[in-house]
């Protein structure tokens, strides 16, 4: 797979999420990891809260939202502080994870999530379908130079595809769909435990496991052969999303 793009299409225009948003009637929507805001700013939700660390917002946020909070802080921070999830006010319907692209900050934001969700709430987690194993390089001085001049130059996924093949050893007891959605895809997690403490008990060990796993193109292949894509606009397109999510 060297320099070579994977299978899922990169034409695509299925943006996913601010579709299913709407689909959902989302009451409460989370993102992490909200930088400009445009993803955000397409999201249907009554109440929307974003965490961002180094926020730079220039969408409209408050579209088709009654209340939006922002809040500046990492997402460690956040989960930390139990004044700051209660703007909230409830499991979020619809968590997007967008954060700091390495495995073990998304485990975290995972894990964290899942625990102030319920169980009829959708995670969503972005970039884990890398095109080429040069965006998942976790170390952005060596990613920069080997994109640059590329058709991908400002693609950087790091190695977030690792939530892949920990989520399938540790929590078989998820549902997860993988969608197409342009660039780097969605998978969508559902079949949710709030009080399932798998991950955060045995999160060290898995940071040592996985960070053993060599993050390069066989590893990624290999991550690909376990998994089967959805169309996206088999979802977002008149299909009734309930059958799709165990919601
Ligand atoms: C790819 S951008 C998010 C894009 C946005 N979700 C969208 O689709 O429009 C990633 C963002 O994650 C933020 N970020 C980095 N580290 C973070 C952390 N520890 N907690 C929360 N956000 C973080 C960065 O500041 C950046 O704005």
């Amino acid at each position: 797979m060297r320099g070579g793009e994977r299978g899922i299409e990169t034409r695509r225009r299925e943006r996913g999420n601010d579709l299913l948003s709407k689909k959902r009637e989302t009451k409460r929507y989370l993102e992490i990891g909200v930088d400009e805001g445009v993803l955000m700013s397409h999201i249907y939700a009554d109440l929307a809260v974003g965490v961002d660390p180094a926020l730079r917002i220039s969408a409209n946020l408050a579209k088709n939202k009654q209340k939006t909070y922002l809040i500046s802080a990492t997402s460690d921070s956040f989960f930390a502080d139990p004044s700051l999830v209660a703007n909230l006010s409830g499991a979020p319907d619809l968590a997007f994870l967008d954060g700091f692209h390495t495995y073990e900050f998304l485990l975290r934001d995972f894990f964290n999530t899942e625990a102030i969700s319920d169980p009829r709430s959708l995670i969503i987690m972005h970039d884990c379908l890398p095109l080429n194993d040069v965006m998942a390089i976790r170390d952005l001085a060596e990613w920069r130079p080997k994109m640059m001049g590329t058709r991908f130059e400002n693609w950087w996924t790091g190695d977030v595809w690792k939530m892949i093949p920990i989520l399938q050893k540790y929590r078989p007891d998820l549902k997860i769909m993988y969608l197409d959605c342009a660039p780097t895809g969605l998978v969508c997690v559902s079949n949710l435990s709030p009080d399932n403490g798998i991950l955060k008990q045995r999160y060290h060990e898995i940071v040592k496991e996985f960070g053993e796993r060599p993050n390069d193109a066989a590893n990624i292949d290999r991550m690909y052969s376990n998994i089967q894509i959805t169309a996206a606009s088999q979802i977002t397109r008149g299909g009734e999303h309930r059958s799709f999510f165990r919601i």
